[in-house]
């Protein structure tokens, strides 16, 4: 590469040089798709300073009537609830006219398939296969099923056609929910739900709700979409956002966006389409989406992984925008520690619920994102700092999480006789946690065997909570030991009334309750106990389970719990959550048809067919992370704490 990180970045700013929206983007797929006599073309333009869109126009001939409007994708403003009827039936045109595929085999054969095809560390599995097998039969046995052939056999197949038949209907429920962009797919709309007039901001393309769509493409082999979301999303990056005369960071992704279909300035027959992001200015709470620039780099590397197409990686814009996340995430500030700083409700939990500081998730996240920078960053002169910067951030995290983060009965009781008031540089509990933090439900809960990463961690404050995306990505991106996964798959077999129950998968473990609940959440009335973000259970997180059990060669128990999900989430319309302890009725104010759900599932269902394609999603730790933090513990920081010269550069 010639030209230099800053200039590359100056011509971004400025809305020169190689970045913007590219021809192939927009007009090659435009004129595939239109009519000749439609014209369409896409613009950036900063409107004002409060409303920046990303534009395509689209120049109607007056013999164009609207229902081929209607028919191209392109909506008109009106009633809101028309309008996306409108907008959804033009989408299913679409989506059949685009990717010309069906909805196709399900997999019922799980077990054979898997049995052959997991081998994702020279290890076979067919153990683990044998053990789930032996936990089906003994589910069947307690329902007072036989086992006998003939009758088995029967049933297997009613069984199958009905699991088919709800991957049918997910499969086309994604499609659905897809939507387009100058007549191209470039994401899914969070929910999709016919019956519901409060849409909120559900009709907005998440980036995070975004992920298991993009995923389920990626392993159905329809990459578009994901090229599409991932360039457009780039495109909003740059844009100035600003609340209050206040602007963000550079290199912040938005939390969602919308395509919006606006009449043409001083033109009354034309109409473009417009790409509106939100960056949190107008989200509730105001709250800054940390995690979406986190899970488009992930999403990034899992594109290039699954396509074999690198050029989307290695395009200057592309690399231009990794490094605006990497140096946002790497900027030096007041922090003592190698965690990134974040207010509350900055990833999946959107919502005030005591996550501000240091949030398992976001670390996770972050974790996993400077791993799959890391692998997809052109060496380049300009970007030694920046690199450097990251392999000693990666390091860092690493040993604080694991150290620090780690809970099991050992360390429970290590904590249980801490002593407080520690000055020196040798403290064992050296962010003075007082043992009385340690709730009573915890002392019982813990199982013997098992253990997990806690919430958060702050000067005298340990978030024991257990939260579940937080712990399946540390898994998932080998931030967690092999042991220390492996442990936590473990608590979660051991707590599977707690955190499946009866449907997958608990947000978070306890709820928040009585005055913690007043004081902590403001008295949300949305976070209820046991609702919603606080103790709510999500479908969505299926997919995490999923991959994280397949990292450790324990398929089995993904599967179980896809079981668990199947007995009613078509049936109940596939909702955003659900509620109570045990996640028997469906959230107070869920939305149904919840894409994320949906495409959790799929998620889900495709890698149990073939594991061997989550490695798209894994991260494993290298060697050379290994010896830094190898280095790192036997190196006993204390002792050298305060000396200039014990500040290493184990990578460079
Ligand atoms: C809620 C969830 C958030 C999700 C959004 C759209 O706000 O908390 O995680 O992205 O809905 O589904």
């Amino acid at each position: 590469m010639s030209m230099g990180t800053a200039e590359v970045a100056l011509q971004v700013l400025s809305g020169a040089g190689p970045r913007l929206l590219t021809s192939d983007m927009c007009f090659g797929n435009v004129y595939s798709t239109y009519p000749s006599s439609f014209h369409s073309k896409c613009t950036k333009k900063r409107t004002s300073e409060h409303m920046n869109f990303l534009r395509c126009s689209n120049m109607l001939r007056s013999h164009i009537g609207p229902k081929q409007f209607k028919g191209l994708g392109c909506g008109v403003f009106g009633d809101t609830a028309v309008n996306r009827f409108q907008l959804l039936s033009c989408k299913c045109q679409q989506a059949e006219s685009v990717s010309g595929l069906t909805a196709e085999d399900g997999n019922g054969t799980w077990f054979v398939d898997s049995a052959k095809k997991l081998n994702l560390n020279g290890v076979s599995n067919s153990t683990n296969i044998l053990e789930f097998e032996d936990v089906q039969q003994s589910e069947q046995e307690k329902k007072g099923l036989t086992s006998n052939g003939v009758v088995g056999t029967a049933r297997d197949t009613m069984h199958k056609a009905s699991v088919d038949s709800i991957e049918d209907e997910a499969w086309n429920l994604l499609r659905d929910s897809m939507v387009y962009y100058c007549g191209s797919p470039i994401g899914t709309i969070a929910a999709n739900d016919p019956t519901s007039s409060n849409v909120l901001n559900y009709d907005q393309v998440f980036i995070r709700d975004f992920i298991p769509s993009g995923i389920a493409f990626l392993l159905k082999g329809e990459y578009d979409i994901v090229r599409n979301f991932i360039l457009h999303t780039l495109q909003l990056q740059s844009w100035e956002k600003t609340m209050d005369c206040h602007s963000p960071g550079q290199g912040l992704m938005p939390a969602s966006f919308k395509v919006r279909t606006v009449p043409l300035d001083g033109d009354d027959s034309a109409t473009e389409e417009v790409l509106d992001p939100d960056f949190g200015e107008a989200a509730i709470g105001r709250v800054a989406p940390v995690d979406s620039g986190l899970w488009w780099i992930i999403l990034l590397r899992a594109y290039g992984k699954s396509s074999g197409d690198l050029s989307v990686q290695e395009r200057v814009d592309v690399q231009t925008g990794i490094k605006m996340i990497l140096r946002l995430c790497l900027a030096d500030g007041f922090d003592m520690f190698p965690t990134l700083l974040v207010t509350d409700g900055s990833c999946m939990i959107d919502r005030r619920m005591g996550i501000h500081g240091h949030p398992l998730e976001i670390q996770a996240l972050f974790y996993s994102a400077l791993l799959c920078a890391r692998e997809m960053l052109a060496p380049e002169d300009g970007s030694a700092d920046l690199i450097r910067a990251l392999n000693n951030r990666l390091v860092a995290l690493s040993f604080h999480i694991r150290e620090y983060y780690w809970i099991d009965l050992r360390k429970l009781n290590e904590i249980y006789r801490y002593k407080t008031e520690e000055y020196s540089y040798d403290a064992v509990n050296k962010f003075n946690i007082y043992p009385d933090q340690i709730s009573p439900w915890l002392v019982e809960w813990m199982p013997n065997k098992g253990g997990y990463l806690i919430g958060n961690l702050q000067p005298a404050h340990m978030d024991f909570r257990f939260f579940s995306l937080g712990n399946l990505w540390s898994v998932v991106s080998s931030l967690a030991t092999t042991e220390q996964s492996h442990a936590i798959l473990d608590l979660v077999e051991a707590k599977w009334a707690d955190l499946v129950a009866d449907m997958p998968f608990k947000i978070c473990y306890p709820a928040l309750e009585g005055q913690e609940w007043q004081i902590i959440t403001g008295s949300d009335p949305k976070n209820t106990p046991w609702s919603y973000h606080n103790g709510g259970s999500w479908p969505t997180l299926l997919w995490q389970f999923t991959v994280a059990c397949i990292k450790m060669n324990r398929p089995e128990i993904a599967a179980r719990a896809v079981q668990v999900a199947e007995r009613r989430i078509s049936k109940d319309k596939w909702p955003e959550y659900y509620d109570t302890k045990r996640a028997r009725f469906i959230g107070k104010q869920a939305c149904l048809f919840q894409t994320w759900s949906i495409a959790g599932y799929l998620v889900a269902k495709l890698l149990l067919a073939d594991p061997s394609a989550a490695k798209i999603l894994i991260t494993e730790e290298d060697s050379e992370l290994v010896n830094a933090f190898s280095c790192m513990i036997s190196a006993n920081p204390r002792r050298k704490r305060g000396r200039k010269d014990s500040k290493q550069t184990y990578i460079v």
